[in-house]
């Protein structure tokens, strides 16, 4: 499984300056957490690597692939997949449908064609749906409609369609964002089980500092578009400018 390499990185909105000169590496197997304050581009940067938005300058490579070079199916294709801070799901389709959408990441006239002919391929795609949906507790969910489901529900269902094309690298934007307490750790373990059990690189977007530091082999800061810092969980916490800025002092255990 190849590492993603992102260097220099500059996205500019207008006059807002989004990311300016951002550079890392996501190591393969690897639980990477980005943090930052609200606007700080980290939703931004997740946009640049599945191909949503295209920077003024430089450059993300996957395994020797060109990703800016890429559509975004293109990118999912080579094992890239993403959740949206603002669920995508579609209310009024059951859950197995909202999960199926994560394995077209093309439909053209032909695909489309070759589906409604093909039951075996139907089967094996709902198949790796239900298997998703057990990995994440949500057996038997599959034939309920989305539209009023509870949110923590409605979270897991977007994490099942960017499991669903079975991706090397996953992209978790904001996971923990209006869980309570007890879904929270229950989103940090999956997390983790994500990457023990699936071999998925993780990289995830969070507010929840205890979140990010009990589950996160390293951490980035990000700050108006700047990298604040880059270590494992006990060097960030240490880091005098993440304490005065984001922390405070005994912030997290
Ligand atoms: N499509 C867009 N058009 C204009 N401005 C944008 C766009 N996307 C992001 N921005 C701006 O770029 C900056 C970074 O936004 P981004 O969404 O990446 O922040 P974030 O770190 O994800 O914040 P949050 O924690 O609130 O989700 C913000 O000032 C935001 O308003
Ligand atoms: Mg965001």
């Amino acid at each position: 499984m190849p590492d993603l390499q992102i260097e220099d990185l500059h996205v500019r909105f207008s006059g807002v300056v989004a990311l300016n000169g951002v550079s890392m590496e996501i190591r393969e197997g690897e639980i990477f957490s980005l943090v930052g304050p609200n606007g700080s581009g980290k939703t931004t940067l997740f946009n640049c690597v599945s191909g949503f938005v295209k920077p003024h300058h430089g450059t993300i490579c996957y395994g020797g692939l060109d990703l800016l070079s890429q559509p975004p199916h293109r990118i999912i294709d080579a094992g890239i997949s993403r959740t949206f801070q603002n669920l995508q799901n579609v209310p009024y389709m059951t859950i197995l449908d909202n999960v199926l959408l994560g394995n077209h990441s093309r439909i053209d006239n032909w695909e489309t064609v070759r589906r409604w002919l093909s039951r075996d391929q139907r089967e094996s795609e709902e198949q790796a749906v239900l298997k998703v949906l057990d990995f994440l507790g949500l057996a038997n969910y599959e034939q309920k409609y989305l539209s009023g489901q509870p949110y923590g529900i409605q979270k897991l269902v977007e994490v099942a369609r960017s499991l669903v094309s079975r991706p090397k690298l996953v992209l978790i934007d904001e996971p923990a964002a209006g869980m309570n307490d007890q879904e929270t750790m229950e989103i940090a373990k999956i997390i983790t089980e994500i990457r023990d059990d699936l071999g998925i690189t993780v990289l995830v977007v969070e507010h929840d500092m205890s979140l990010v530091m009990s589950i996160s082999d390293r951490v980035c800061v990000l700050d108006s578009g700047n990298i604040v810092t880059v270590g494992n969980p006990d060097e960030v916490k240490e880091h005098p400018d993440v304490i005065s800025a984001f922390l405070g002092e005994g912030a997290v255990a």
